[in-house]
């Protein structure tokens, strides 16, 4: 079972909607203009199947009851073109500029934008991961959440609590880069020990971008990896090539972020003294995302049995002390 979650499949399922790329309804401020054509999906009974509609037309008012009527009817997610991409997240940074101007306390909304805003620059660097200029920002973006990260608990904690999980791949990036961020911080970490664990963490599976799917591709398991699919920790290291005067820690981590100090780990087989504490952390904080975050209709483990495993089955795969750093840390989110 342990060895299942070492493996990764990216979903066979086929994209639904090529060249569109889904978002969280959330992000949208009510009375604002919408940013962009926004679609929805929507069953057709002429064909019978699913397809994207008009929502909103770009520049039009998102209306409160609008909104309200589609989170009562429990619609949370609807979808924008990939060329819009830019775009959405301007208009996400723009609201949270706003927001924190008029309303400069933590609020929850304050911490959805960010985490959106910070999902669209991961999104943009997986559409295109040879893209240097897209990359940059996704860089820009972890120094950000690093920066609200570093100066108090409130803002750590705010950002995890609003993280939402589905098991698709550029949320899971998301979600694992702030995770280990708030373990470091904790653990006293330096802030460039930091950073260079947030920036490895947030594109340490870039080299699963090229699936069908991309950004929004699901990761499923257990299955067997594909021999293919093992060597996604190398391509996202040789991705971030493009990156200039990124600390070779960065790298380590990203390509060495499947390995166990058993050496039961890939795409290497490397053991515990080849293994930074950064990829040692990496591993602990990918399993557990990838263990708790469901997947469509399969609901993931519970965060209590996640770490359990960790600790009991996996003991002498993974650190035990950076094993506790997350435990503590989770108990104070
Ligand atoms: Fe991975
Ligand atoms: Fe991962």
């Amino acid at each position: 079972m342990t060895q299942a979650l070492n493996t990764v499949q990216v979903s066979a399922l086929p994209n639904l909607y090529p060249g569109f790329v889904h978002f969280s309804l959330r992000s949208l401020v009510q009375g604002s203009r919408s940013p962009c054509t926004l679609r929805l999906e929507a069953y057709s009974s002429a064909s019978q199947r699913l397809r994207l509609v008009v929502a909103q037309e770009a520049g039009s008012r998102l209306e409160d009851d609008w909104l309200a009527r589609l989170l009562q009817a429990g619609i949370h997610h609807g979808y924008i073109a990939q060329d819009d991409l830019d775009r959405f997240q301007e208009y996400l940074r723009s609201q949270a500029s706003r927001l924190l101007a008029s309303a400069p306390q933590d609020s929850e909304l304050q911490y959805c934008l960010i985490y959106e805003q910070a999902l669209c620059a991961l999104k943009g660097a997986m559409l295109e991961p040879r893209n240097g200029r897209r990359l940059a920002s996704g860089v820009a973006t972890v120094r950000q959440l690093l920066d609200l990260a570093w100066r108090d608990d409130r803002a750590r904690q705010g950002l995890l609590k609003v993280m939402t999980r589905d098991g698709r791949l550029a949320k899971h990036c998301l979600n694992v880069c702030l995770l280990g961020l708030g373990v470091a911080r904790d653990q006293g970490w330096t802030r460039q020990e930091t950073e260079n664990l947030g920036l490895a963490l947030f594109f340490h599976d870039l080299g699963l971008a090229e699936q069908p799917g991309g950004a929004d591709c699901s990761l499923l398991e257990p299955t067997a990896a594909e021999p293919g699919l093992r060597q996604h920790p190398q391509l996202s290291g040789d991705f971030l090539g493009a990156v200039p005067d990124l600390a070779p820690e960065v790298v380590e981590t990203v390509c060495n972020h499947h390995e166990y100090l058993d050496g039961s780990g890939y795409p290497q087989g490397l053991k515990a003294p080849a293994l930074s504490r950064g990829a040692r952390l990496a591993r602990i904080v990918d399993y557990y995302e990838t263990a708790t975050a469901g997947r469509g209709d399969c609901q993931g483990l519970s965060p209590f049995e996640a770490l359990l495993r960790l600790g009991q089955e996996m003991k002498d795969q993974v650190d035990q002390e950076l094993l506790q750093a997350l435990v503590r840390f989770l108990g104070n989110v």
